[in-house]
């Protein structure tokens, strides 16, 4: 199946009362096990990519092939939607340009006003071209990619603003953070998020930071709205620990365990058991 848009399986998990993932792709590994495990779960997914991500695969174009190719390659049938994470305004244009099936404009760091301006113009290219296109009101803490944010709640009446002008989906900061969680971390403001739905009526909501939060939090999430929910460091920390325990194991210096195929295996697997765990959390699993 060819890239879709999101708008259609968020509209579905918003009125079904589940999420979909969206999961961080940094290479060719990451995208297959993601699709892979979308595909086994029969689950829709959504392949994000970070501006960095993106220079990393040596630009949108290369990931728009890397990720049609698989689509055909693998046989997936499952819907996948290839979408820009906390893209800047170029950003967000330039992937329009490759060929990427969504956006996101994060335009939070902005006055509200220019914040406005600026998604309602890629609103308008976007219609345009069939994509979806999300947006964001009340900056993610931590850091992702050098961008810092102080992880701040967002304002419900701009987030009605914002909905207003016809975006897909709606990231609005509620506490949560890129990356791990703190000790104190103070846990998600369910009062914010209840008054940002309770503006925004069917608006897919977007929590963003999925990394560490834990199933209670999430599942609450989802009751008051929350249709979308973005993972990418538990996946980078999957990896990670399967990949040093084969080193560690000495398993590369066995026979062919040198083999780039053999030596990123375990680490791929480690990240579909990850995806697989979400996909079960998030409730999107038969949803495809
Ligand atoms: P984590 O890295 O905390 O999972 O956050 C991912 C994210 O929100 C991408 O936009």
């Amino acid at each position: 199946m060819p890239l879709v848009n999101a708008k259609e399986m968020l509209t579905k998990a918003k009125a079904g009362h589940y999420a979909v993932g969206q999961f961080n792709i940094n290479n060719l590994e990451w995208t297959k096990s993601i699709l892979l495990t979308a595909q086994e779960m029969n689950s829709p997914v959504i392949l994000g990519v970070s501006e960095g991500a993106g220079k990393y695969m040596c630009g949108y174009k290369t990931v728009v092939g890397m990720v049609e190719g698989m689509l055909e390659g693998l046989n997936i049938t499952v819907p996948v939607a290839l979408h820009l994470d906390h893209g800047s305004y170029e950003g967000a244009k330039a992937c329009i340009e490759a060929g990427f099936s969504s956006i996101m404009f994060d335009g939070s760091h902005y006055p509200i006003d220019e914040n406005i301006e600026k998604t309602k113009e890629l609103v308008a290219i976007c219609e345009e071209k069939g994509l979806s296109i999300e947006a964001e009101v009340g900056s993610i803490g931590g850091e992702e990619d050098g961008v810092v944010g102080a992880g701040e709640c967002a304002d419900p009446n701009e987030c009605k603003m914002i909905a207003d002008l016809g975006v897909t989906m709606l990231a609005a900061g509620i506490g949560n953070i890129h990356g791990k969680y703190p000790e104190n971390w103070a846990g998600l403001s369910f009062e914010t998020l209840a008054a940002v739905q309770e503006k925004t009526g069917t608006m897919p909501l977007v929590l963003h930071g999925g990394t560490g939060i834990p199933a209670e939090m999430i599942q609450k999430a989802i009751s008051l709205g929350v249709s979308k929910i973005n993972v990418n460091t538990e996946c980078q920390l999957a990896f990670q620990e399967a990949t040093r325990k084969y080193i560690e194991d000495g398993k590369d210096l066995q026979g062919k365990g040198f083999d780039p195929r053999k030596l990123l295996a375990p680490g791929a697997e480690a990240i579909k058991a990850c995806v697989r765990e979400k996909i079960e959390l998030f409730g999107s699993a038969n949803k495809a």
